[in-house]
């Protein structure tokens, strides 16, 4: 029988840090790239290393149904299994916590947290990935530590997320290692409308001791975490956020 292809599936990579991890990793891995728009998903493969393989998965994360069987079918279709899975599709939703709705509740859940959680079994089970997954990544956010207004539901779809990575560190431990990285701000689609307010932009750059970070810092640190060089790492939150969290300056 012939040997499956190992792929590394990267969910949001048709944006911001999820495209800047799939082309970085892109040099020496097969990338499955996920998203909700083919056309920008074209435009991140066309960025991708042209001595690995491509296969695309576009998937709406907002609704569940159906997540596995669409992904389980794209694998079995290609003869791929998956190695290493990497969480960085999120949305934001900003909003006093006593005016948002149910619905809102439960797409960001869905997207930042469920999806992730659901993926990861789907990658588990034997029928669907013969036994390879060796390494995850959930992408989530500083706030998933802190408090601030309008980000309720967000900073609990986050710490939702690290919650499950610790408990999988040690569930699925030694075959396979599960961390997060927490990322600062950062300029992406995500985050250019907050950014376009000049006066918050200014102060944010004040609480940044190293100013504000970019997408191929967070692609290089998740690079390392799916080396062989971080293989005694596994359980553990990586802020990368130029030292915000840490300045307590006045
Ligand atoms: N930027 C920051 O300052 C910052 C800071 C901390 C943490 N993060 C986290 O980093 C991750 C990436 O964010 P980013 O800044 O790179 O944002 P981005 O450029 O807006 O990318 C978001 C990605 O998530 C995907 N996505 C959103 N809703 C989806 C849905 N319903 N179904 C499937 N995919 C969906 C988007 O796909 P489409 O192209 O289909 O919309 C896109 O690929 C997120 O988890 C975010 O929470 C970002």
């Amino acid at each position: 029988m012939e040997e499956p292809v190992r792929f590394t599936l990267v969910t949001g990579a048709s944006s911001g840090i999820g495209r800047a991890i799939a082309v970085r990793l892109s040099a020496e891995r097969n990338v499955i790239l996920h998203g909700r728009d083919a056309a920008k998903l074209a435009e991140t493969g066309a960025l991708c290393s042209p001595g690995t393989r491509r296969l695309v998965w576009t998937c709406d994360l907002g609704s569940l149904d159906g997540l596995e069987a669409s992904l389980a079918d794209l694998m079995r279709t290609n003869d791929a299994v998956v190695d290493v899975f990497i969480h960085s599709a999120g949305a934001l939703t900003l909003l006093p916590f006593r005016i948002m709705t149910r619905a809102q509740m439960t797409e960001t859940m869905n997207v930042n947290f469920l999806s992730a959680a659901l993926i990861t079994q789907a990658l588990l089970k034997k029928a669907n990935n013969r036994k390879q997954l060796r390494n995850i990544i959930f992408i989530s956010s500083t706030v998933s530590n802190f408090g601030a207004k309008a980000f309720s539901l967000y900073s609990a779809s986050k710490g939702a997320l690290d919650s499950l990575m610790r408990c999988l560190a040690v569930e699925l431990a030694p075959d396979v290692r599960v961390n997060s990285i927490l990322p600062g701000g950062l300029r992406t689609p995500m985050t250019d409308k907050m950014l376009a307010d000049a006066d918050l932009a200014g102060r944010m750059e004040k609480d940044y001791p190293l100013g504000l970070g970019t997408v191929d810092q967070i692609a290089g640190l998740a690079s390392f975490l799916v080396s062989d060089e971080s293989r005694w790492i596994t359980g553990q939150q990586f802020v990368i956020d130029g030292g915000r969290t840490i300045n307590i300056t006045a």
